[in-house]
């Protein structure tokens, strides 16, 4: 999984599966996260963590992911004193998500398939 997040195409055609797929919200929220744990400024996150919040996490965002009703509350609680920390659980959720359930079915699909064969024959 990390080697498809640190290459560009790799992480492009994922995501591209996971539209497919209706989940690209997971992808878009653990790569938001990542971003937002490399602000320094206190002002910058917390306007950063209220736009993840609004995005991903509150019930009927606009990609809202699934977590779990606790999980959601924890992040609204935390986001009232954000810190680099915040969506730490929540990520890590994903993350497993993706791994367990999305990247299997990627691997097998023929959106991969097909960017393998393009890079056997460069
Ligand atoms: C809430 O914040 C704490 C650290 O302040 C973090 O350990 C925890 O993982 C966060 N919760 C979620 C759901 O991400």
């Amino acid at each position: 999984l990390v080697i498809v997040f640190f290459q560009t195409t790799g992480q492009l055609v994922f995501e591209e599966f996971l539209r497919t797929e209706y989940s690209e919200e997971n992808l878009l929220f653990w790569l938001a996260c990542e971003d937002y744990k490399k602000i320094t400024s206190d002002t910058e996150m917390t306007v950063a963590a209220k736009r993840i919040y609004t995005e991903f996490v509150q019930v009927d965002a606009p990609r809202q992911i699934n977590i779990d009703f606790v999980t959601r509350e924890e992040i609204a609680e935390n986001i009232s004193q954000p810190s680099p920390n915040s969506f730490d659980r929540a990520q890590r959720l994903i993350y497993g998500l993706m791994e367990n359930n999305c990247y299997p079915r990627f691997l097998k699909s023929e959106i991969y398939q097909a960017l393998l064969e393009q890079s056997e024959q460069q």
